[in-house]
């Protein structure tokens, strides 16, 4: 009776992957419901080292059931690319997985838009994915679906409505060679030929698995601070990352979805531009990035690195309904003497509860933070709560009382087996 929603409660890359990985043996179907291959998640055991762009994390699980849903923006030649991946390091891919007849595809021609205003005025920093025009296509009712590639008919139509105004845009506006239908629909057909297998109406199969008693673990992708409403406007991603997500991007209803997880990071990162309030842009951020390995596993880029934001973390902590949470990296934090946390914000010398909407007022804001005090001894690999040094103890329940939450798992390094699983 208890299927469990996995989200991340800052920027993205909290860990994500590593938790749902370690979930994985207690429930029996996974759904992605947001995103695209913007996402990296990580998962690492024995030897074996896997980066997840669009696939659920518990496909490295013999006999579970992953499913691409229909919230989902889904690039079809990266995915036909991860699952060879997958198969080349010996994960069987096959009847295991589902793609939604309703997910949006990710054309070459989105990737080529975001790509172009990424190097115009105002970018985001973003993953240069397609991920913003293909959702925008989506709300405009002009998108592609997964439905779409197997039937040349409809395909042509959608490409031939599709595509005239959007080559002109990047050819007039954005001085970009423009990709004309032909040049993609073959190549779109082929995919999709190879792809059909996996079509399936995904919400009547999540709810007839929910019907069957089949445990369910919706994986999110970015973090709620990435939020298309909720997040860091407009320094977000273009779908819902939040709770809401799950349904709408599932199909799922609510009486479906017994518990919401947080994923914390020990620490704040963030890829890509936009305001971070406790950002370290000094020799101490440059250590915890190096030390933390803290590198975009879709892009590579240097995440920035700042002190963890209780208060952002409040808020995102409502917002999801998450009643535990599971905090990660707490390993990098090793070598600190002192670790400060932000616990207030002030504009202007007035209290904020919450991060403010407009940009302005966020680029304005001050921290106000307590120090704690570090443990400076190795927790790398530690399995046992009581194990832990007494600071690192009271650091997670500074964290917990803090945000009113409980913590199950903390993560004390990058492999599976490197997690505290009762505290
Ligand atoms: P996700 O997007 O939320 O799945 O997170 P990513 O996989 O993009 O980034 C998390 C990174 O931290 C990955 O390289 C993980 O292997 C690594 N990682 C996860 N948990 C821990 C931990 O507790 N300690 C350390 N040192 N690394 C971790
Ligand atoms: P996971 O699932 C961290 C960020 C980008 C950029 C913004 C918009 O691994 O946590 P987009 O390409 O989505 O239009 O970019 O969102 N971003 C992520 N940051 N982790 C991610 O995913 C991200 N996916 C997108 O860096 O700031
Ligand atoms: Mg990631």
């Amino acid at each position: 009776m208890s299927n469990l929603v996995v989200l991340g409660l800052q920027w993205g890359d909290e860990g994500k992957g590593k938790i749902v990985d370690l979930l994985a043996k207690d429930f029996d179907v996974f759904v992605r419901f947001q995103g695209g291959a913007n996402a990296g998640h990580t998962v690492r055991f024995a030897d074996k080292h896997f980066a997840l762009h669009l696939i659920p994390s518990g496909i490295l699980h013999p006999g579970k059931i992953c499913i691409l849903g229909n919230g989902m923006v889904v690039d079809p030649f990266a995915l036909l690319a991860e699952i060879e991946g997958l198969e080349q390091q010996g994960v069987a891919v096959g009847a295991n997985l589902f793609l939604s007849d309703r997910a949006q595809i990710v054309l070459p021609q989105f990737q080529l838009l975001d790509q172009a205003r990424e190097e115009g005025a105002g970018p985001i920093g973003t993953t240069g994915r397609g991920i913003g025009p293909t959702y925008e296509f989506k709300t405009s009712r002009l998108g592609v679906r997964a439905c779409d590639l197997v039937h040349d008919k409809a395909l042509r139509e959608r490409l031939g409505m599709i595509l005239p105004p959007l080559n002109f845009l990047l050819e007039h506006y954005y001085k970009k060679k423009p990709i004309p239908a032909e040049a993609v629909l073959g190549k779109l057909l082929e995919a999709g030929s190879k792809l059909k297998g996996y079509l399936a109406d995904t919400c009547e199969l999540a709810r007839s698995f929910s019907g069957m008693g089949k445990r369910i673990l919706l994986e999110g992708a970015q973090g709620t601070l990435l939020d298309l409403d909720h997040g860091t406007y407009p320094f977000v991603t273009s779908s819902t990352c939040t709770i809401g997500g799950a349904l709408s991007g599932s199909g799922l209803n609510h009486r479906d979805i017994h518990a919401c997880m947080g994923v914390v990071k020990a620490y704040t990162t963030r890829v890509g531009l936009g305001p971070f309030p406790t950002e370290l842009k000094d020799a101490l951020g440059e250590k915890l990035r190096a030390r933390g390995n803290e590198f975009g596993t879709t892009t590579g880029r240097p995440r920035r690195v700042g002190w963890l934001d209780l208060v952002a973390l409040r808020q995102a902590v409502r917002l999801n309904g998450v009643e535990t949470i599971a905090l990660t990296k707490l390993d990098v934090l090793d070598e600190l003497s002192d670790i400060q946390v932000c616990i207030r914000y002030r504009e202007h010398g007035t209290e904020l509860t919450s991060l403010p909407a407009g940009e302005e007022s966020m680029d304005r804001l001050v921290g106000e933070y307590i120090v704690l005090p570090g443990w400076q001894q190795n927790t790398c690999g530690v399995r046992a709560f009581d194990d832990l040094p007494r600071q690192a103890r009271d650091y997670v329940r500074f964290i917990e009382d803090f945000l009113k939450v409980r913590a199950v798992l903390v993560s004390t390094g990058p492999r599976r087996e490197e997690t505290i699983t009762a505290l």
